[in-house]
């Protein structure tokens, strides 16, 4: 009788099932009311004594083994059964997925790349973690020169210098180095200060970089493409003025205004009355900073300009905490544009 057992042991170990009325004929043979083990467990009872330890286990073990073959085989039928049947079935509602949106900054910065595009201008960027030479040295800050202090930068290593860069002037840096002019490029990115967090500062902050080099550029080239610039960024009427400051990186240099979009120019409370907002820096590039990189400054001359994202997204929209940009508050993300 062991030997039977075991043989249906076998024969239940190999069993495969191709349908799931294959699987049910297995179970009515195997463990049906007239079935095998059935069988088995009546002449069990006949056995003399001392055979029925060993008989009752190994009877145990092919009934068990039975079950959970029919168990697991049952479970793959079902699930695939009920998978093909909602796979197939095109009537039935699609899962709601809610669309995302964009992030105010990012429809703000897609903009600047399209207009900056249609002048020519291409995109690069580079590392947010700078050495020394790119976010300082060659744009012509002088070692403990105080304008270093223009920025609070957050060191990661000192000696030599590797700090999160400040500005995406130093990618300027790097373009110049690896490109032959003509280079007319925009550099977007995010750019970190050690500035206590409030409404109005942050400890990062994403701006965009211009430059463009190429023999006989002039300020009045660097003066129509911010023009062109704002016009197509707010409104058409928009006006611009230059007023002159300083950078170490350009000369002469200037920081550039335009006529408050919210007021029209009239003066109002977001341009503290005087009917200009400040929006950017930008001059000719220092022939130093050319030589630096290794362009000839006799040959070639350039502009460049530099503005933060934050704040034109404040002009359009109107946003008027910073610390809403990175607080992923979704009240606040869903008013913008949707991403579709
Ligand atoms: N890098 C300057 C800043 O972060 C902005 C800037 C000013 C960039 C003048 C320029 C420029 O390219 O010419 O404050």
């Amino acid at each position: 009788m062991k030997d039977k057992i075991n043989q249906l042991l076998e024969e239940v170990k190999q069993f495969k099932a191709e349908s799931a009325d294959s699987l049910e004929q297995f179970r009515i043979r195997f463990l049906g009311r007239k079935g095998l083990l059935q069988d088995l467990f009546d002449a069990f009872k006949e056995l003399p004594g001392d055979q029925k330890r060993d008989v009752g286990q190994l009877l145990n073990v092919l009934k068990n083994e039975a079950q959970d073959k029919i168990n697991l085989l049952k479970d793959t039928f079902e699930s695939t059964e009920q998978g093909s049947v909602a796979d197939n079935d095109l009537t039935k509602p699609a899962n709601f997925r809610e669309p995302g949106t964009r992030h105010p900054l990012q429809i703000v910065r897609n903009e600047m790349i399209s207009i900056f595009s249609r002048l020519g201008f291409t995109v690069n960027e580079g590392p947010e973690i700078e050495d020394d030479w790119h976010n300082f040295s060659a744009l012509n800050f002088p070692p403990e020169h105080p304008a270093r202090d223009m920025q609070d930068t957050f060191f990661i290593e000192k000696d030599p210098d590797i700090a999160l860069r400040t500005h995406t002037s130093s990618v300027q840096v790097r373009v110049m180095e690896n490109n032959k002019p003509p280079i007319r490029s925009i550099f977007p990115g995010r750019v970190f200060r050690n500035e206590a967090i409030s409404a109005r500062a942050h400890c990062f902050f994403h701006q965009v970089e211009g430059l463009y080099i190429d023999r006989n550029v002039s300020f009045a080239d660097l003066k129509q493409t911010l023009l062109y610039f704002s016009r197509e960024m707010f409104a058409p009427d928009t006006q611009i003025r230059l007023r002159p400051s300083y950078f170490p990186f350009t000369e002469p240099s200037a920081e550039m205004d335009i006529s408050c979009n919210l007021c029209g120019g009239k003066g109002c409370g977001f341009c503290k009355y005087t009917g200009w907002v400040e929006i950017l820096g930008c001059g000719m590039v220092d022939p130093a900073v050319l030589e630096n990189c290794g362009i000839d400054s006799k040959e070639y001359s350039g502009y460049a300009f530099g503005m933060g994202i934050e704040r034109i997204t404040n002009l359009k929209f109107q946003v008027k905490d910073l610390r809403m940009f990175s607080e992923n508050d979704l009240r606040f993300l869903k008013q913008f544009e949707s991403a579709g």
